[in-house]
Parts: C-alpha cells; sequence; structure tokens
C-alpha cells in the first residue's frame, strides 16, 4: 500500500530523517513508535507532502508520490490526522466535516467510501452537534473530528499522529475501538503512538525510530512480546 525507500527530509536544508525503509502492506496496521523528537511527525508531514523529499522515494501501490502536491496525495487515498488536529476551529462540525466530504468526491471507485451517515454512525456523539463550532469541543471530540474528516476523503492508508496523546483513559478507549473498527474493514493504517500498550493493541507489527533513523523493526512476534517491549520502552522511549 505504502513504501518509503532511502528517504531523506528535513526542515530548510536540515535533514532530520534519514534513509527511512518502511511499508504498510494493504489491510495492515503498522506503528511507529520513539522517542519526543525521534522524527516521527516529520515523516507523516513527508508522506503526506507538507514537507518535500530531499532524496528516496515514496510509493503508494507501487508509484512513486514524492513528487506530489499534498492534495495529490491525498486523492491517491492516503489520509492524515495530524499531531495537533488542525480543524476550522470557528466553522461548525457539520461544515468540518463537508469540507472534507466534497474533497472525498473527487476520488473515484475508492475501496472505503465513507458517507458523511457513516461518520455519524462511526461518533454518536456528533448527531446533537452539527451545528456547533468545533473549537468548543473536548480534545477527544475534536480527535474524533480528526478522523471523521480524514475518513470522509475515503482513504485506503489512514495515518495518525497520536491519536491518544492528551486525552483521558475512557476516551483513549474510544478512539482505540475506532481504530479497531477500521482494521476489521480492512483500512491500512500507520499509526504513531508514544504509548506502546495502546500501539501495540492496535497494530500488526511495528518500527523504532531514533534520531531520525529506523533502528528496529519489530514482527508480529516480537511487537506482543511484553519483556520485549519493556526492553525497547527503557531503551529507546525513557
Ligand atoms: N518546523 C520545523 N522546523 C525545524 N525543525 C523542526 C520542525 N519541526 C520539527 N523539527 C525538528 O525535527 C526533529 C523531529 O521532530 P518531530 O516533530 O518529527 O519529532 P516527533 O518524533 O514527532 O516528536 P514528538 O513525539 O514530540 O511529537 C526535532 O529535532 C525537531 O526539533
Ligand atoms: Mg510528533
Amino acid at each position: 500500500m505504502l513504501a518509503t525507500h532511502q528517504l531523506r527530509a528535513g526542515y530548510g536544508s536540515v535533514a532530520v530523517l534519514f534513509d527511512v525503509d518502511i511499508a504498510v502492506g494493504a489491510g495492515e496496521s503498522i506503528a511507529i513508535i520513539g522517542a519526543n523528537g525521534a522524527g516521527k511527525s516529520t515523516l507523516v508531514r513527508a508522506i503526506c507532502g507538507l514537507i518535500p523529499s530531499m532524496a528516496g522515494t515514496i510509493e503508494k501501490e507501487g508509484r512513486p508520490i514524492q513528487s506530489l502536491p499534498p492534495h495529490a496525495r491525498a486523492e491517491h487515498g492516503v489520509a492524515v490526522v495530524l499531531e495537533g488536529r488542525h480543524l476550522f476551529g470557528e466553522l461548525s462540525l457539520e461544515s468540518n466535516l463537508r469540507i472534507a466530504e466534497t474533497q472525498g468526491s473527487k476520488r473515484r471507485n475508492a475501496r472505503f467510501d465513507f458517507s458523511f451517515e457513516d461518520v455519524l454512525d462511526l461518533f454518536p456523539f456528533m448527531r446533537g452537534r452539527l451545528g456547533a463550532p468545533v473549537g468548543v469541543f473536548s480534545g477527544g471530540e475534536q480527535q474524533m473530528v480528526a478522523i471523521g474528516r480524514a475518513l470522509l476523503l475515503k482513504p485506503d492508508l489512514l495515518i495518525l499522529d497520536e491519536p491518544s496523546t492528551g486525552l483521558a483513559p475512557k476516551v483513549v478507549r474510544e478512539i482505540v475501538a475506532v481504530i479497531q473498527t477500521l482494521r476489521q474493514k480492512g483500512m491500512s493504517l500507520l499509526l504513531i503512538e508514544q504509548h506502546i500498550g495502546v500501539a501495540s493493541e492496535c497494530s500488526d507489527r511495528a518500527y523504532v525510530m531514533s534520531l531520525g533513523k529506523i533502528v528496529k523493526e519489530l514482527d508480529s512476534t516480537d511487537w506482543h512480546d511484553q519483556s520485549l517491549l519493556a526492553e525497547i520502552t527503557q531503551a529507546y522511549l525513557g
């Protein structure tokens, strides 16, 4: 579904990511874990085109997308929920969702055809709040709006940058349940998470990032081995 090869990216002329190789198969959920400043969000920005690639390639289903602008990558089925969510806070919930719905309508033959109604079914709290500006919503509600908006782009790869950070345990459970629903539907996911328990619960395998490089690849057995995860937490997330 998505692969990066020897990807290098950063800010201005300063590289932050070095030779990053990751792959997300169709229907796979992959986690990237790493300490603050490791380069996780930089990788997300490079994949969705918010920062240019300096070297290497990014392929979506075998096609190079690293030279395309962000909207064209979205039209290829790559949607992202950025850290900090980036909603239109003054606009109503319905307007936020309708803007995404309009963009998503450009996607022909999408594998996952989420409608406005489907998003309301996934997040029932939204039904009573459609007219409210999203700026007044709680952090958890805003995260759900950001996910709903990304789904309306009809992606086949959804990238989530720290969806659980800063949220109460009960809300984290709700977000986890939504992620599990998307996995059951077969959507490909790239999940950035600092909370290793949430990451392990929501993904098939993982990459560990440190100082802009992938330093470990964990297969499904490693990734659910609690003593190994404790070691990795100590070595790379401590
Ligand atoms: N807009 C920017 N301009 C310049 N440097 C940046 C910018 N954004 C991030 N960086 C630098 O890039 C490096 C990686 O940051 P990044 O945000 O990708 O880390 P992260 O792994 O997502 O961390 P966190 O877990 O805190 O979100 C850091 O050294 C950071 O200071
Ligand atoms: Mg980050």
